[in-house]
Parts: structure tokens; sequence; C-alpha cells
């Protein structure tokens, strides 16, 4: 009955997981539109923490539905390994993946690694997961999909084409050496394609006949919006849309089927990987909060970049994603730091401006305009599960002020607050799936 898209706001990490997995508690669907284990969607239930890269956050509700869409990359041994994980917990995913979603395969790995490092000052510093080749693959259509691993002679025409050229590129103009043969890959990507075959199908198709049964989707955003291959702080992004059109062209649905668009704000910034942040900060304040939120890639170990909350990105974000709810993060995280500010415009060459710069360079040149609010006060894990079972009100005044403001900033409402990292430690103020009809059936 409703269609919400979750996006990251921010530079992601900014705690989505947790959000797609309360959500999908009231949802029938959920589907991850975009990117590929470069991703790390860390869930808790219970006494279980579970890591995810390519599986729907909506996993762990084993009765339900969760589609990798047609606008992901994915690694097939990663993924096999999160249906291990999965299944050694007892659950089976309801899986489908979608015949159109492209194969990551091991030239593009090396590729990354390749590229990253010729590329000097414009390297982004990803993953080095193989996204960015993969997606290239895609656009100049030498990529090989799922669809492709149901059908082991086209598979292995296709490959034989690509492999030359790809050995060709890594080993002639990287001048780095590739030893999987054609064969070899051949051979293990066959041995994926048994054990993948039973979940590859149309799923968007399956989505949308979901959407006529008037059933609840959640779709589910990886990375955050200043990632965007569009609309982020290019070169220094992931390789595919990361807002929310890209839910509808990364999953197959039109956009009028889309109710609700939530955007995930931690209460700070942070960053993994290069290129300018306004808001960053170093020191006491950025350890302490790195170590608390324990702010280090899920996927690549590395120690992310901290700041202060960047309203100007976030009125940007608004924009570009059409932002109809906020889901606050992390409150707890930065409890015991006061003041705590917000960047509420850059000066640029001497003038102040309170939108995006168009290039990278000019986002380097500025420097953040600050207005400070007194912090809340430091916590247990315990005194703030206490709270979120009493609600808003017990939220210390100081934090409500805070996330007021920004809320004000943007002129849109809040509809959830996480203040722990526990499915109990949210307190939601608007149901996005009311069981009201989305469009005229
Ligand atoms: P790639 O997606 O591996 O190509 O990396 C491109 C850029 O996006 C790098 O700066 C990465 O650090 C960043 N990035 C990719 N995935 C994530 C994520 O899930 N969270 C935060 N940053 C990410």
């Amino acid at each position: 009955m409703a269609g919400v898209i979750i996006v990251g706001a921010q530079w992601g990490d900014e705690g989505k997981g947790k959000i797609v997995d309360l959500l999908a508690e009231k949802a029938d669907v959920t589907v991850r539109f975009n990117g590929g284990d470069n991703a790390g969607h860390t869930v808790i239930a219970g006494e279980k923490t579970f890591k995810f890269r390519n599986m729907p956050s909506g996993v762990l509700y084993p009765q339900k539905r969760v589609v990798i869409g047609n606008g992901c990359v994915i690694n097939p041994k990663t993924l096999l390994s999160e249906i291990d994980a999965l299944r050694r917990e007892k659950i089976e995913p309801n899986l489908l993946i979608s015949a159109h979603a492209h194969i990551i395969l091991p030239y593009h790995i090396a590729l990354d690694g390749a590229e990253e490092e010729r590329k000097g000052k414009l390297a982004a510093g990803t993953t080095k997961k193989g996204i960015g080749p993969c997606y290239s693959d895609k656009a100049a259509r030498f990529g090989l999909r799922f669809a492709d691993l149901l059908d082991k002679a086209a598979f292995k025409a296709k490959l034989h084409t690509i492999h030359e050229l790809k050995v060709a590129q890594i080993e002639k103009i990287y001048g780095k050496t590739f030893a999987q043969s054609e064969q070899e890959i051949l051979a293990e990507y066959s041995g994926y394609a048994d054990q993948l075959a039973k979940f590859i199908g149309d799923a968007g198709g399956a989505v949308n006949d979901a959407m006529a049964q008037r059933k609840n989707i959640l779709f589910e955003g990886a990375q955050g919006t200043l990632l965007d291959i569009d609309h982020g702080v290019y070169p220094y992004g992931t390789s595919s849309n990361t807002t929310a059109g890209g839910a509808c062209t990364g999953a197959g649905v039109g956009p009028n089927k889309i109710s609700e668009v939530v955007g995930v704000v931690k209460v700070y910034t942070s960053r993994v990987g290069t290129g300018p942040l306004p808001t960053e900060i170093s020191g006491d304040i950025a350890d302490k909060v790195r170590d608390k939120g324990n702010e280090y890639g899920t996927n690549t170990g590395r120690a992310r970049r901290i700041g202060w909350l960047d309203v100007v990105a976030l009125k940007y974000a608004r924009d570009v994603n059409g932002l109809t709810g906020l889901a606050f993060t992390r409150i707890d995280t930065l409890a015991g730091v006061s003041p705590v500010k917000l960047c509420v415009a850059y000066e640029l060459d001497g003038e102040k401006i309170t939108t995006m710069p168009q290039t990278a360079e000019e986002l380097a040149r500025c420097t953040p305009v600050y207005e400070e609010m007194p912090g809340w006060a430091e916590a247990p894990p315990a005194e703030w599960r206490k709270t979120a079972i009493r609600g808003m009100f017990a939220v210390p005044e100081e934090a409500k002020n805070y996330m007021r403001r920004i809320s004000e900033y943007l002129n849109v409402p809040i509809c959830i607050v996480s203040i722990g990292a526990g499915r109990e430690d949210t307190i939601v103020i608007k149901d996005v799936f009311p069981n009201k009809p989305l469009a005229p059936p």
C-alpha cells in the first residue's frame, strides 16, 4: 500500500541498515536498489549483530521477501557468504535477485586497484571491491548480468570476448598481472550459478506485482547522497545513483509508486575515503566521537573522518531526493559534546553561500559558517533504552532542540529518532506505512 525509499542524506554510514531493519517489519518486500559489497550495513537484532554487504537489511524477517534490484552490482562470492552466515542462524532468505543486476568479476577488482593507483589525487579511496569498473562495463555494455549465469553458453561466449580485453587493459595499460584464466573464472562462476540460480528472476515484475496487490514496499539505498555518481561530490563518490531517483531505475518501478522518501541523517558527519569535507574536524572531539561511535568502515576497517553536521549539504540532499521525512541517528553517540555545531552556510572566495557549490574544487575552498547550540548529557545505554520506551518527551531537551533546528532549516518533519544501536532504541514519530491506498486502484 505504500512505497517508501530510505536514502543516506550525507556521505554514507548514516545508520540506514538499522532504520531499514526497523521499517522492514511493516514492509512486505524490501528492495536494495544500488551498489554492492562496497556497502556495509550493521543490524543488531537482540543479542546478534549482522553485517550485510549485498543483502537487503530486511532479510532478518525471513518470511518476507527481499530483492536485489537491477541497479545493484553483486559479487556472487560475498553474497553466498552472507547467505551461508544467515543459514548458520537458521534463516533461509526469501531472496530474489534481478536477472538484470550486474555481476562483479575478478577483473573488476583488479582494475579497481589499478585505476585508483593511476588516478593519484583524483582517487576516491574506493573500497576496492570492483564497483566502479563493474558499473563502467554496464554503461559500456561489456557487462555480464545474473541472467547470463542462467545461460552457461551465453556466459561462456561473452566472457571469452571480454576476458581478453580486460587482461590486455590490466597488463598493457596498467602494467599489472592478472592471473585468472577464462577457464578458471568460468569454473568458479559456474559453481556460483548452480548455487544462486533459484534466486534469480524478474525482480522488477515481482515488485510491481506486489504493488498491484497493494503491499508495502521498502526501497533500501546504500551509501549516501554526497556519494551519488550524478549528484555527489564528483569524482570522490561511488559509481551508482544513491539518491531517490535511483530507487525507481534501480528497482524498476515508476515514480508515482513512491509515497515517502526518508533521509537518514546522522547528527554529525562522517566520511570514509577522500575528497573535500568542509566540516571535518580533528582532535579530541573527533577522536571521542569516532571511538564512541565505532566509526571505522564496516567493510574496510578504515577510520572514518569526522565532522560537524552540515545543513548546507542536507538542504541539497532534501532537494535531490525530495525528502518527506528525516530519520535522525546517533543521538547517543554525540551526547557529552557541548556545544554542538551546525554548519548553516559556507564562505567561498569571500562570499557567503547557502547552496552546494558545483565542483569539488570549489567545495574544497569552502569554510563552514557555524551556529552553536548546547549539547546534551551523556547517559549509559540502559538509560537511552528507557528513554526510547518513554518516547520523545523523555529525550533531553537540548537534543530535541538540535533536531528541531535541523528539521526547521530543511522544512522536513522528523519521523524517526534513533538513540542506540538496537531495534528497541528507536522512537517512531510518524508511521511511514499507514494502511492507506497509494494510488487509485
Ligand atoms: P566505491 O564505491 O568502492 O567505488 O568507493 C567510492 C567512494 O565511495 C569511496 O570514497 C568510498 O570510501 C565511498 N563508499 C563506498 N561505499 C561506501 C559506504 O557504504 N559507506 C561510506 N562510503 C562508501
